[in-house]
């Protein structure tokens, strides 16, 4: 598991500290990812602002950032902890408990600070719970109004956006790539979508360029945390927690899809993979001519629930029970992305396969069940 090292430099936000396995692949290019901070006066008073920091890939974004020399202190997480969990988090990094609907702290926190890129996670996130309590989703679009309102206000113009492969709904052809029809199925999805809109209309109408990064299934844990969840609806966690928890079985929905085992299939990313991402995607809007733009990101593998199961079961080396029962309403078969966009513009690439990510999963539930 990566370390994160000490804070490096005072003078800049980023500093040049790249893995070694960056250096030796030669994937990242120190002066593309900075050039833009370099290239305007050095204070110590620019920040990054990251929405929804204490959550799941906030928090191991954070850490990555980190790891790559960004310095803790130039980082400021808002997080209303309805998920989030401060422990995550690096205790050198600010922390402000509040809500993106409170538009008075959020412009606050533009006034106080010189924000010169937002990172925005927050949102609620539970697609069957948005079928349910469609406006709580929508909320999450008056959140990224209100946060690009104070963007424009404190004169921040760079953002990444968490947007994900729901927004596609059930395409039929695969792997799913940006030109892929937009369909979402459920309000989580629309309300993702619909941010990207917005997105776009304050790219043209203020200059504030996005990128927007649809993530497939995030799995996996790095630095020393991992997903806590609470509910916990994702497939790997779920199966690990049942192992470890001692429960005799997991329930497994549909047998009969048209897959080689009858069950679905996904794309599991591992979520420092999606966290490298991010920080290239900093890079990348750092660069001179650059607008904005979007891009999948998964692995391109596709895994089946059936697998997914049978890895967690090699990898504690425990068994447990499982219940088939009848599919779920509105899960599609095959959900595996084409992220060949984001390989060649941001040189990004999926380092971990999925062995890595249960490997990695299992050792941060192993802890926490201690
Ligand atoms: N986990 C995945 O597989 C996945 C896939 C695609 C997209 N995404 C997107 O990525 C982002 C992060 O996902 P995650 O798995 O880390 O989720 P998470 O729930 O762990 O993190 C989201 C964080 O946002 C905070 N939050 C929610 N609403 C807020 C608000 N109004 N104001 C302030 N804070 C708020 C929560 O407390 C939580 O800490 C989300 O936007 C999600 O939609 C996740």
């Amino acid at each position: 598991m990566n370390k994160y090292p000490k804070s490096v430099g005072r003078q800049s936000l980023v500093v040049s500290r790249k893995n070694k396995k960056d250096r030796r692949d030669g994937i990242i290019d120190r002066n593309d990812i900075i050039s833009d901070h370099q290239r305007r006066p050095t204070t110590d008073d620019r920040r990054i602002l990251v929405t929804g920091g204490a959550g799941y890939i906030g928090s191991h974004t954070i850490h990555y950032l980190i790891s790559q020399g960004v310095k803790p202190e130039s980082i400021i997480v808002l997080d209303n902890l309805v998920y989030g969990h401060r422990k995550l988090l690096p205790s050198e990094i600010k922390f402000i408990e509040g809500d993106l609907l409170d538009r008075k702290k959020i412009d606050q926190i533009f006034k106080n600070n010189q924000i010169e890129a937002v990172f925005h996670f927050a949102a609620y996130n539970i697609v069957s719970d948005s079928m349910k309590d469609p406006g709580k989703y929508f909320y999450n679009v008056t959140g990224t109004v209100n946060l690009l309102e104070a963007m424009v206000r404190g004169d921040c113009k760079k953002l990444i956006f968490s947007s994900t492969a729901a927004i596609y709904g059930f395409p039929k052809k695969m792997p799913i790539d940006e030109d892929t029809e937009i369909l979402p199925t459920n309000p989580y999805g629309e309300s993702k979508f619909q941010a990207e809109k917005i997105l776009e209309w304050y790219s043209k109408i203020y200059g504030i360029k996005s990128i927007r990064l649809r993530y497939f299934n995030a799995a996996g844990a790095d630095f020393g945390i991992g997903e806590l969840h609470d509910p916990e609806t994702h497939l790997i966690p779920l199966v690990l927690k049942t192992i470890l928890g001692g429960g005799k079985q997991i329930s497994v929905f549909g047998r009969d899809y048209p897959t080689a085992d009858g069950t679905c299939i996904r794309d599991y990313i591992h979520v420092s993979d999606l966290a490298k991402a991010h920080y290239l995607a900093l890079g990348k809007l750092s660069e001179k001519n650059f607008q904005s733009d979007y891009y999948n990101l998964g692995t391109g593998r596709g895994i089946s629930v059936q697998e997914i199961i049978d890895l967690c079961q090699k990898v504690s080396g425990q068994k447990i029970g499982i219940k088939y029962t009848n599919r779920r309403p509105g899960d599609p078969p095959i959900l595996v992305s084409s992220s060949k966009k984001a390989e060649r513009e941001l040189d990004w690439q999926a380092e971990h396969n999925i062995e890595d990510i249960i490997k990695s999963a299992f050792l941060w539930h192993q802890k926490c069940s201690r």
